[in-house]
């Protein structure tokens, strides 16, 4: 039986077997790069609490946790433009060595505007793990460290991708049919 939710998801794009073995794989890459440099893992809310709670346990690295949230869709599928800050940092990254965790990197606004700011906060060195990559529709010119998955040029959901705040908690990437965005 499909949930209500899933009722609503077109396609998968990447099933949850294959998330958790492509994270595995990047905790291993990540666990070579930072086991002596005691990493700050920093996730970018909302949409990367499910990929940091699975990465930081692939990645038994000697490590701490940290968020920072911001917004620049305004329930809009396509990016303002404009980050804003809604949920500071709570600690001192100076000297740190900076794990981003995000969700997707789609036009690059979000992680551009990100990895500025925690440098002119003083971090050590900015490394860029992102589950999934839309390159079709960048503008800024940045790229990952780490890539899940390259997506194609479609709005999706789940694993912590949101339409409307909704579909985080499907376990998987899809796309959602038409008539759920006609209909909201
Ligand atoms: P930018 O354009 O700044 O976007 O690279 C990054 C942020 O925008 C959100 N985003 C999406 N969210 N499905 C979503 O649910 C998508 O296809 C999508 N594309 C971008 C996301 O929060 C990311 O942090
Ligand atoms: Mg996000």
């Amino acid at each position: 039986m499909k949930s209500e939710m899933e009722q609503d998801i077109l396609k998968v794009l990447v099933t949850e077997e294959e998330i958790q073995r492509r994270i595995a794989e990047l905790g291993a890459e990540l666990y070579d790069q930072f086991h002596d440099k005691n990493p700050l893992f920093l996730g970018v809310l909302k949409g990367s609490f499910v990929f940091m709670a699975d990465l930081v346990r692939a990645c038994q690295v000697k490590s701490d946790v940290e968020f920072i949230a911001v917004s620049s869709y305004q329930n809009a599928t396509v990016s303002s433009g404009r980050v804003q800050i809604t949920h500071d940092l709570q600690q001192d990254i100076t000297g740190r060595n900076v794990v981003i965790v995000e969700d997707i990197l789609d036009s690059g606004n979000t992680l551009a505007f990100l990895k500025d700011y925690f440098l002119t906060k003083g971090a050590a060195s900015i490394t860029i793990a992102t589950l999934l990559d839309k390159p079709a529709r960048r503008t800024k010119a940045i790229t990952a460290d780490y890539v899940g998955f390259v997506v194609p040029d479609e709005f999706v959901v789940g694993y912590g991708l949101d339409y409307c705040q909704r579909y985080r908690n499907v376990p998987y990437i899809g796309v959602l049919k038409p008539e759920v965005y006609a209909n909201h």
